[in-house]
């Protein structure tokens, strides 16, 4: 597979305009009630740090977790698990979970379920990319950045094989 080039999909601007719609429906729904960002590393951080700062709170709490995959070479059969779990009490808090991208919806499925079986008092979802198109099983972000059919996409903390995640824009990969 060899990469020729990059090709912006949305600017800087617009993902600031997004990020800035999204918390401002994220306050709207919380409002002062207690809440815990998780951010799923690595791709989510950048979309993590400016949605934090979107929010109109004193306090939000934020924790990250990572995700491992083994088992077959098949995604369908792979197994997931933490290779990086939170520290944070979720007793008497909301739970939103923040992640970069939505593909077939294994990885959400699998964390929602995760800290559904939590205390928390709800976990929801906050995804800046939804390829909806792509999606093998049932599962639907509860806020959205963007919608694309589909394509590979980097930038602003989503990489391909841990490049271009410095880009500040969000950009499809033009693979030959
Ligand atoms: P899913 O479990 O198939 O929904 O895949 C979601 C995960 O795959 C994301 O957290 C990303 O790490 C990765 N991923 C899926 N599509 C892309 C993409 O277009 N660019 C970068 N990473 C992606
Ligand atoms: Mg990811």
């Amino acid at each position: 597979m060899n990469v020729c080039e990059v090709r912006e999909i949305f600017s800087a601007e617009e993902i600031a305009i997004q990020v800035k719609m999204l918390g401002k429906q994220i306050d709207l729904l919380y409002k002062d009630e207690p809440l815990v960002l998780i951010g799923v590393l690595k791709g989510a951080v950048v979309f993590c740090a400016d949605l934090l700062r979107a929010l109109n709170r004193k306090s939000v709490e934020i924790d990250f977790v990572c995700l491992s995959s083994y088992g077959m070479e098949q995604v369908s059969s792979q197994k997931m698990n933490f290779s990086k779990d939170i520290s944070t009490d979720l007793q008497g808090k909301h739970v939103l979970l923040v992640e970069d991208i939505v593909d077939t919806g294994r990885s959400m499925q699998f964390l929602m379920q995760r800290f559904e079986q939590s205390a928390a008092l709800s976990v929801r979802s906050a995804v800046l990319i939804d390829k909806h198109e792509r999606r093998e099983v049932d599962f639907t972000p509860d806020f959205v950045g963007f919608r694309i059919a589909g394509g590979f996409i980097v930038g602003y903390g989503l990489d391909f094989a841990e490049q271009y995640r410095s880009l500040p824009g969000l950009y499809e990969l033009i693979i030959e």
